[in-house]
């Protein structure tokens, strides 16, 4: 399965399917991407098998590799900073050609490693993670985590292309899983209700690997993520939609500082959840979709903060949502949802209703 992602830059495939790997480098050439060098930068816990599936399809003098620990904690510019190092020691051109193969923390890095070596060099995406092949690989997000919160510092830079070859998904916890299944459900209640359907009768299915629902959940994720994205490629407008959850989810993780109690992917259910409730306590959102969003996300089991959060941690969590970037004054952008399909933009609330709010969701 093949879409087309254009933008104003470039456009670029997004190829999904089962045993990519062995033909990446005929992919490549296909996509008219004349490198004469590549530095292919992996994540620590992608199987070596598959790195090697790729290593063996290029000439052993054109291709260096680079393995890192990627997690919350090194997506940060000292990780960027290494990646950087290598390009100029061995002096790749613009022309030369970085691939990142990883979740969506090593593509988020590469991407913006990528952007900023001489101003732009080939950038190949290979997602690792379910997370990373439904969501992030696409759209020219990239970035690293500062002090202040979540990807803080990033550009936008658009992939010279995304192989997305479902075979990683096979090593990966069922937990992973799950995370990306939130980006999946995202894309659908922004969006899709056919789909949200779909996808309330299929998740099982998603989530075990059938390989049909899978790749077809895949297929349809990247589809609406690409239909936002070339409508407002530098998230001027609607592309906030893409953030339903997020302000929750970003600062939830930012409080739990990074740690592996609540990674990225749980923590946007959690922020799906609290969207949710925020929206039908407001009267925003319809009940009977209210309704039916909260009766799928117990399924999945991410509706209650209090295992994860206290009382005392709700100053902090109001803190890194005040610093949220869709924000324009001091109060607290949301992203919420009308109906289900229905999302609206630029909603803002002063951080004393958040605050009672939360404090319902964590006694
Ligand atoms: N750029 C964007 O538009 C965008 C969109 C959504 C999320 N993100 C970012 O993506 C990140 C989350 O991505 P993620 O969920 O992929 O996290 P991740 O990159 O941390 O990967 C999740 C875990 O899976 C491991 N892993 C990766 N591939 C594996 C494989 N094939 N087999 C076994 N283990 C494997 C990783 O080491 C990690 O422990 C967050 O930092 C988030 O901010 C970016």
């Amino acid at each position: 399965m093949n879409l087309k992602v254009k933008t104003n830059i470039n456009n670029y495939s997004v190829i999904i399917g089962k045993n990519l790997c062995p033909k990446i480098n005929k992919i490549i050439l296909k996509e008219r991407i004349y490198s004469q060098k590549f530095l292919l930068v992996y994540d620590s816990k992608v199987p070596t098998k598959m790195i090697k599936s790729i290593l063996n399809r290029f000439n052993t003098k054109k291709i260096e590799k680079k393995k890192i620990v990627f997690n919350e904690r090194s997506k940060n510019l000292k990780t960027v900073n290494s990646i950087l190092k290598i390009l100029e020691e061995k002096n790749y051109s613009r022309n030369d050609c970085l691939i990142s193969v990883g979740g969506g923390i090593c593509g988020d890095v590469c991407g913006f490693a990528s952007s900023i070596f001489k101003r732009g060099l080939n950038f190949v995406n290979v997602p690792t993670t379910l997370l990373s092949q439904v969501d992030s690989a696409i759209g020219g997000k990239t970035g690293v985590n500062s002090l202040s919160g979540k990807n803080m510092i990033g550009s936008f830079y658009q992939p010279s292309l995304v192989i997305s070859d479902i075979n990683f998904l096979k090593s990966l916890p069922k937990k992973e899983m799950i995370c990306g299944y939130a980006e999946i459900l995202k894309h659908s209640l922004i969006n899709n209700k056919t789909f949200f359907k779909f996808l309330k009768k299929n998740f099982i299915k998603i989530l075990n690997h059938d390989r049909k629902v899978l790749e077809s959940a895949i297929y349809k994720s990247c589809l609406i993520k690409k239909e936002i994205v070339e409508k407002d490629e530098k998230e001027k407008n609607i592309r906030k939609v893409l953030n339903l959850g997020h302000t929750f989810a970003h600062a939830y993780e930012a409080t739990i500082g990074y740690n592996k109690g609540l990674n990225h992917g749980e923590a946007v259910l959690l922020g799906i959840m609290s969207a949710v409730e925020f929206g039908r306590q407001k009267n925003i959102l319809k009940k009977k979709d209210y309704e039916e969003i909260i009766g799928h996300l117990k399924k999945l089991d991410y509706c209650n903060l209090n295992k994860y959060f206290k009382t005392k941690d709700i100053s902090k969590i109001i803190y890194y949502m005040k610093q949220d970037k869709k924000n324009k004054n001091s109060k607290i952008n949301l992203i919420l949802l009308k109906s289900i399909s229905k999302p609206i933009l630029d909603k803002s609330f002063e951080q004393n209703k958040i605050r009672s709010f939360l404090k319902n969701l964590v006694y």
